[in-house]
């Protein structure tokens, strides 16, 4: 496994965003040093295709490997298949409540029961707004657990121009939770410097 690719499970679900995880598959597709396991739930393809211009093939040809999310079988359904973690981009309220619940019913939570067991990295882009006392307490239990909650909040300190600089930033801070930022050449390291204020 010397130099093996380090893998990272990426899965797209119901909630609005559907191009938080393209952007990243699209970023991670040129870097044969990551490979991806991609899983999208039904919901998840019912917002791709409200929401963006890309179909079901042209999503799955930027994954490694493609996984049902009924196939509660598959390799990501192990803690024996070695992964860096897991990200859900976006995460749906209905897949933070399996998750914090560790309700396993599809490969979705499975992977994602799976990840944390192992103690890996699990990164949720939960998305929902307002948020009720359920989704609140999902997010605590969720992160009792080790999971990382983060939802895509932009940030305008950087000035961002277009809707693809959103996704990117996005993109960035979740390879940087994985500590992948450094092997992708194309999301260069952009650290805050401050404000330069003087005392
Ligand atoms: C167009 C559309 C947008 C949606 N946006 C959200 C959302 O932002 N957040 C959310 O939690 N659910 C949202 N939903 C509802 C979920 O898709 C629904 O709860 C679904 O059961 C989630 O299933 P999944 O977690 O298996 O993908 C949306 C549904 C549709 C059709």
């Amino acid at each position: 496994m010397l130099n093996a690719p380090k893998r990272l499970i990426i899965a797209i679900t119901g909630a609005s965003g559907a191009m938080y995880g393209v952007h990243l598959l699209q970023t991670l597709k040129r870097h044969p040093g990551v490979e991806t396991h991609l899983v999208v739930s039904p919901s998840g393809w019912l917002t791709m295709s409200s929401e963006t211009d890309f179909g079901k093939a042209e999503v799955e040809a930027l994954a490694d490997v493609v996984h049902a999310p009924k196939s509660i079988g598959d390799s990501i359904a192990s803690g024996s298949f070695k992964t860096v973690g897991m990200v859900v981009a976006p995460c749906s309220m209905h897949s933070l409540a399996a998750i914090a619940n560790g309700l396993s019913d599809n490969l979705i939570a499975r992977a994602a029961d799976v990840t944390l067991k192992e103690r890996r990295r699990l990164v949720l882009l939960t998305r929902e707004t307002p948020l009720n006392l359920a989704h609140l307490r999902n997010m605590v239990s969720a992160t009792e657990m080790g999971a990382v909650i983060m939802p895509p909040v932009p940030a305008f300190y950087n000035k961002p121009e277009t809707m693809n600089d959103l996704f990117a930033e996005s993109t960035r801070r979740v390879l940087d939770l994985f500590d992948l930022l450094e092997t992708t050449e194309h999301t260069p390291r952009q650290e805050w410097q401050g404000l330069g204020t003087k005392a």
